[in-house]
């Protein structure tokens, strides 16, 4: 479980979450919905706890995690995956030294068991053919999935996605938001993502939070969206806008 509590971050001046809390469930898919340049990449980063607060907490299977150095972060980090927007693939590695990167360089593991989560993962993403290709040859669906493979093979519990459907073709988009919402079925996994997309919300997401001019304006079942009285969400649905 992860939990934001009262958080408060500036850069500078700039107040960009202003007393925000929010939680994502183990085994929940939470999107948190919110304009460009709203602070969701921000959340993001807090969860992992690459930035901190200026006030407030952040809790990773209740521990609160904004006090913690560096190296105390490590184990915390492992427990979630990270699909960044651009993907972060290294353009030089394959397509297999692209998902054992980290695996080797942080868990001290036998080459064989680590030949074997990346057959699986390899498997999972849909890419059996494609291990010693370079990532610049696959489609942006394909990178995506590499990115999502690579995020889960440390077995986390949960794996937060930076805009997991940004700059794909609507079939693709597809692809990838069932994918999530498979892993949530087969694999256990809780998931958060954020998004400027409210189709995916739809598509996908058991809870949502609206994140608008600092705060946390709606935070519910991505069913009860509906009744809010918010005029920003009023608008954002009677509109039909489809991306903020
Ligand atoms: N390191 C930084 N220093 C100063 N300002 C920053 C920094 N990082 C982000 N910002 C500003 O903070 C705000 C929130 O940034 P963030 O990247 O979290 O937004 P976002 O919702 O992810 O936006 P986008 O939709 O563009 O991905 C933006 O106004 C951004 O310009
Ligand atoms: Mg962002």
């Amino acid at each position: 479980m992860i939990e934001l509590r009262n958080v408060t971050l500036k850069y500078g001046e700039k107040v960009i979450l202003d007393k925000v809390s929010l939680t994502v469930q183990d085994n929940t898919i939470k999107a948190v919905l919110g304009p460009s340049g709203v602070g969701k990449s921000t959340i993001i980063k807090l969860m992992l706890g690459l930035i901190k607060p200026n006030s407030g907490q952040v809790f990773v299977d209740g521990v609160d995690i904004t006090p913690l150095k560096e190296a105390d972060l490590y184990p915390i980090r492992r427990k979630m995956g990270i699909v960044f927007q651009g993907n972060a693939l290294f353009d030089s590695m394959t397509i297999a030294q692209n998902m054992s990167f980290f695996l080797r360089e942080n868990l001290r593991l036998p080459e064989e068991e680590i030949k074997q989560r990346v057959t699986e993962q390899i498997r999972f993403a849909g890419l059996e053919g494609y291990e010693e290709q370079l990532p610049e040859s696959l489609s942006g669906g394909m990178k995506k999935r590499v990115a999502i493979g690579r995020a889960l093979i440390f077995n986390p519990k949960m794996i937060l996605f930076d805009e997991p459907t940004a700059g794909l073709d609507p079939v693709s988009s597809r692809k990838i938001l069932n994918l999530i919402a498979s892993l949530k079925k087969s694999n256990d996994l809780g998931a958060v993502f954020v998004t400027h997309i409210i189709d995916d919300v739809f598509a996908i997401a058991d809870e949502v939070s609206v994140l608008y001019q600092s705060k946390i304006i709606f935070d519910g079942p991505t069913e009860q969206l509906h009744n809010s009285e918010h005029p920003f969400i009023k608008s954002i649905l009677s509109d039909k806008i489809l991306e903020l």
